[in-house]
């Protein structure tokens, strides 16, 4: 089987689990750092192509990554910001996922426009958005040919459920990718209780295979859902709003959430704990092979 160098696939989870949310805005910090970064949506919603301010409708609607699994055409890409582009997503990505079920070698068509793309050496990373778990073969093509996996996980009876069939879903799907960690998110920071059983809870499911990472998302949704207003990613916003005076706060003229930075800085701790898990893991396959 294929594997697509240097790629991260985040995935598995319902709807609503903040799989785009994780690889969006972990996207966003990497390319701020330097990293070359290439956002793939695989989801028709096309919700992480919006959230990087892309129109899927004037960018293909789907049909780039379509034409190049189908027709061999190169995989085309609309960049978002500096060092970070993205394969926008959309109606035709639908017509492609449903394409894929009966195609034969669909995993390694999927997989080639990617590595072709990665061989040229535009990019340093790939990081896919998955659509909900079992609502299509894109999904399981990129967990069949990605190199990576994060998962997002809240805490509540049917996420950590979710998580127990991880294992299950990796060995029907016969996938090799290589889980670094489950983030927990949407976790009340005052909730501590709640933080360590949660975290108890996913340790325990994991054990052996992979740790769940030191940094906890808060649950901060007015702060997450004025950054998407605002159509920028959360550390551009806590950016921004930083250098919004402290008059025109205390005026009322711009309400920012307090816990804005609290957020912002959770999610550059992460990006941090994610590159760290990535080094650790290169540096153990080298050592393998
Ligand atoms: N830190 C946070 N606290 C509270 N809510 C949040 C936070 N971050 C994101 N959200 C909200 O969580 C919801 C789910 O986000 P997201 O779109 O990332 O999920 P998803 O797993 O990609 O969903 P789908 O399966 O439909 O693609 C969104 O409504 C978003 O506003
Ligand atoms: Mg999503």
């Amino acid at each position: 089987m294929h594997t697509i160098p240097n790629s991260v696939v985040v995935g598995i989870g319902k709807g609503g689990s903040c799989k785009t949310t994780l690889a969006t805005q972990l996207s966003g910090i990497w390319a701020s750092e330097g990293k070359r970064i290439l956002l793939a949506d695989l989801d028709m919603q096309a919700s992480a192509t919006k959230v990087a301010g892309l129109d899927p409708l004037q960018h293909g609607d789907g049909r780039h990554l379509m034409d190049a699994v189908l027709y061999g055409d190169e995989l085309r890409t609309v960049q978002a910001r500096d060092n970070l582009d993205v394969v926008v997503a959309g109606r035709h990505t639908k017509g492609l996922s449903n394409h894929l079920v009966t195609a034969n070698g669909a995993a390694e068509s999927f997989a080639l426009p990617f590595e072709k793309l990665m061989t040229s050496g535009r990019f340093d990373r790939i990081v896919f958005d998955l659509p909900p778990s079992g609502s299509s073969r894109l999904a399981d093509m990129a967990m069949q040919t990605g190199k990576y996996l994060l998962v997002p996980t809240s805490s509540g009876v049917d996420n950590i459920e979710g998580l127990r069939v991880l294992a299950a879903e990796l060995e029907e799907l016969e996938s090799d990718i290589l889980l670094l960690g489950v983030v927990m998110m949407k976790i009340s920071a005052a909730a501590h209780r709640k933080r360590a059983e949660t975290r108890s809870e996913v340790s325990e499911i994991l054990a052996g295979v992979a740790d769940p990472f030191q940094t906890v998302i808060r649950d901060a949704g007015a702060a997450y859902d004025d950054s998407r207003k605002a159509g920028l990613f959360l550390h551009e916003y806590a950016q921004w709003a930083a250098t919004i005076s402290v008059t025109n706060q205390i005026q009322g003229k711009i309400k920012i959430p307090a816990n804005l930075n609290d957020l912002a800085r959770e999610f550059y701790e992460l990006a941090d704990e994610v590159d760290d898990r990535i080094a650790t893991a290169e540096r153990l396959l080298e050592g393998v092979q």
